[in-house]
């Protein structure tokens, strides 16, 4: 065979290797069986010195530029095997966007959640804002400032968790109520306040309508001004949106707070059906909150002179509020975290409330 037949059937031999090299790896073989240090082209290469100079000129050229054919071709080859694997892990690595997130959905929302952000969204629209304080108190907060000193009797039915006493004797407790937020948003000094303080609170009790923790949703409102009248109106209208009826009657129960003066008790008038209550309707009566004037003690605590500044407060039982709305019996089912319960009474994820789109549809 001629020299250049020799050299045009060895690079169809390699050309043929390169096109069949199905990944990197084995195109690698290929040039290593070809331009590698004992690869064919470079033996032939080694040959040329036996060669006399015409010859060795003719062929030596031949040789070169086969050889920069071959590695012009393995180039080519292996950008296109690495655009194929770069495809391939592309294609199995891509999401489809439009599938739901979970299908499972497992959870749902909490009735305590989902009562909670129907009574912001409520407040909301009435120009309350949201305040918010820690869940350690002091005792100056949870009880002191708000008018009850050592030994005052409330004290006692607070049933409260106490922290172990600090080496200068003071202990913390676990807050009791949310009314501490009330001095706390005081102190800031600025005037007009109107804020709720929806929160966890905790005593050391536990019974059908008793949790160790629970909670409460607290308000006050603070200016020159602000009367009975006020307190009034706006429990009413949160009675009406909350329930979601018109048909609300409430009854304001003379009562004693030591933090308000005067204080109330309010109960809504309600029906119980087959172990549910229905609100507006029947002759029965259910406590919903408290409420009444900020004690002048309180006003004082909080850094204001009672002489020029008045206002309101309440506190509502948010957990108290979605059993009476939803019909859930038993408090202590809220903390269980029972699936099977709260795929039955949750509500699910999307369903916001809002005043415009229906607060518990
Ligand atoms: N802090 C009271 C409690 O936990 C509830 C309460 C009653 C709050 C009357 C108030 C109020 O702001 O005016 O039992």
């Amino acid at each position: 065979m001629s020299d250049a037949g020799e050299l045009q059937k060895l690079e169809e031999t390699f050309r043929a290797a390169i096109e069949a090299a199905s990944d990197e790896a084995a195109l690698e073989e290929v040039r290593v069986r070809a331009l590698g240090k004992k690869g064919e082209i470079s033996q032939l290469m080694k040959g040329l010195g036996k060669l006399d100079p015409e010859q060795r000129k003719a062929r030596g050229a031949a040789l070169n530029q086969l050889k920069g054919r071959i590695s012009a071709l393995l180039n080519t080859r292996r950008q296109a095997l690495r655009d194929a694997a770069l495809e391939e892990r592309l294609k199995s690595e891509t999401i489809d966007v439009t599938l739901p997130v979970r299908p499972q959905a497992q959870g749902a929302v909490h009735p305590v959640s989902h009562v909670w952000e129907e009574v912001v969204e409520i407040f909301a629209d009435l120009g309350f804002s949201v305040a918010e304080g820690p869940h350690i108190e002091t005792d100056w907060y949870n009880f002191e400032a708000l008018n009850i000193p050592p030994e005052h009797p409330a004290r006692q039915e607070h049933d409260t968790f106490y922290f172990h006493k600090k080496d200068d004797g003071t202990r913390r407790v676990l807050r009791t109520h949310t009314s501490p937020v009330q001095i706390r948003t005081m102190e800031k000094g600025e005037l007009p306040i109107r804020i709720i303080a929806p929160g966890r609170t905790f005593r050391c009790d536990s019974d059908q309508t008793h949790t160790p923790m629970f909670h409460q949703v607290e308000a006050l409102v603070l200016d020159d001004h602000t009367h009975m009248g006020h307190l009034k109106w706006t429990l009413e209208e949160f009675c009406k949106a909350f329930f979601e009826t018109d048909n609300v009657k409430m009854r304001f129960r003379a009562s004693h707070f030591p933090f308000t003066e005067p204080s109330m008790e309010v109960d809504i008038n309600c029906a119980w059906q087959g172990g549910q209550v229905k609100v507006g309707e029947g002759d029965d009566w259910l406590e919903i909150l408290g409420s009444g004037m900020v004690h002048p003690n309180v006003i004082r605590a909080g850094g204001f002179d009672p002489d020029k500044v008045q206002g309101y407060a309440f506190g509502i039982g948010i957990d108290r509020l979605a059993m009476l709305k939803y019909g859930i019996p038993d408090l202590r089912a809220f903390f269980e975290s029972d699936l099977r319960w709260l795929r039955h009474y949750g509500f699910r994820a999307l369903d916001v409330p809002t005043l415009a789109g229906g607060l518990s549809a």
